[in-house]
């Protein structure tokens, strides 16, 4: 048996959509990217949402769109994709780290209140792997202090926390339709979602050159926009989410039933959070014996991420800068194969292969 990490979803419908493009002669800024943002704007209950090339320019954009600049403080994880920092830094702002929650592997809001000073601006919460952060004392937060939330939902497409949507609670939200997330365009996509209309027009103006008629660009803006190729087939994709993330979310339960009562710690969920379980992802000391046992078996697993961001060199790391969970857990983490095609039968694989492992593993 051969079980992928993750696997993308090809259909006749999706086939067709981009024929159909294809033979419409109009490739960028028509209907497609229309229906799609605001399709999207449904699923996350939010007044508008603007498609751009990634969620790495969907985070670019939206520190721009709020005026984030040199000398500012921005506060974001560590345990996430470099994408969640990097835009910050390229805005000439400075990066302030918070350690997670040991439960949920989300930014600690007690740790974000410890580093907040008066140069702090933004705070970017990352919804990792699809379960939502504790949004409401980081909104507290942000509303005593007058700082921007920029929810990084990259992994968390239809999650809800208490009830409301991912993407409607923080002052905009940034999703990447990149090919293995819970949901793609098939190549490179994002999407920001936001309830504040001055923003997403600048938004929108921004992933446009800062234009709003043809040649004259009043806003500082660049290229970041979706093609209609992309948006065509994210709006076919988008029709399936609820029942994949549905899907995600059985699969888990078997994993979480399997091997719950075992040395590795399995995924907690917040009685608050819809998880959608974009990685499932287990601890244990020996992880990298384990991962190298189930390769030999056929199953592919990830590390998300072996090298926190604080750690990594483009971003010059202070030694004094301690995240002491981030740090244990870059070390335990283990991603297993997780999406909406795995059957049963290869899920108690997996299971069963991990079992066996820990049954005769020193
Ligand atoms: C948490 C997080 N932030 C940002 C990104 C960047 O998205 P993209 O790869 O579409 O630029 C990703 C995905 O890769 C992500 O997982």
């Amino acid at each position: 048996m051969q079980i992928p990490l993750s696997k993308m979803y090809v259909d006749d419908e999706i086939r067709q959509a981009v024929l159909t493009v294809l033979n419409s002669g109009r490739y960028i800024g028509g209907q497609s990217l229309g229906n799609f943002e605001e399709e999207f704007a449904s699923l996350c209950g939010t007044k508008y949402a603007i498609g751009v090339s990634s969620g790495t320019s969907a985070i670019l954009l939206s520190l721009m769109a709020v005026g984030i600049g040199e000398g500012d403080e921005v506060i974001v994880p560590s345990l996430t994709f470099i994408a969640t920092a990097t835009p910050a830094r390229f805005l000439k702002s400075n990066l302030v780290y918070a350690d997670i929650d040991a439960e949920t592997y989300t930014m600690d809001p007690a740790e974000v209140q410890k580093k907040i000073t008066h140069r702090t601006r933004a705070i970017i919460p990352v919804h990792l792997y699809g379960h939502p952060c504790d949004m409401d004392p980081i909104r507290e937060m942000a509303e005593a202090n007058r700082l921007f939330v920029i929810e990084d939902a990259c992994q968390a497409h239809g999650a809800s926390y208490k009830g409301k949507k991912i993407g409607s609670l923080g002052d905009v939200a940034c999703f990447s339709f990149f090919p293995s997330k819970n949901m793609t365009v098939l190549g490179d996509g994002g999407m920001i979602t936001t309830n504040d209309g001055e923003l997403a027009h600048r938004v929108r103006m921004m992933r446009n050159h800062g234009r709003e008629q043809k040649y004259v660009h009043d806003l500082l803006g660049l290229n970041f926009r979706l093609s209609e190729l992309h948006a065509a087939i994210g709006r076919e994709q988008l029709r399936h989410i609820i029942e994949w993330n549905r899907r995600r979310r059985e699969i888990a339960a078997q994993y979480d039933a399997m091997l719950g009562n075992s040395r590795v710690v399995i995924p907690t969920k917040s009685e608050w959070a819809e998880h959608v379980y974009h990685m499932y992802v287990i601890r244990l000391k020996q992880r990298d014996k384990l991962a190298e046992y189930l390769k030999g078996r056929g199953i592919e697993t990830g590390i998300h991420y072996p090298v926190p961001v604080h750690r990594q060199p483009c971003l010059t790391p202070d030694p004094d800068v301690s995240l002491p969970i981030t740090e244990k857990y870059v070390d335990e983490i283990l991603s297993l194969p997780m999406h909406p095609q795995l059957s049963d039968k290869e899920v108690q694989y997996v299971a069963s292969k991990i079992k066996f492992f820990l049954e005769t593993a020193r």
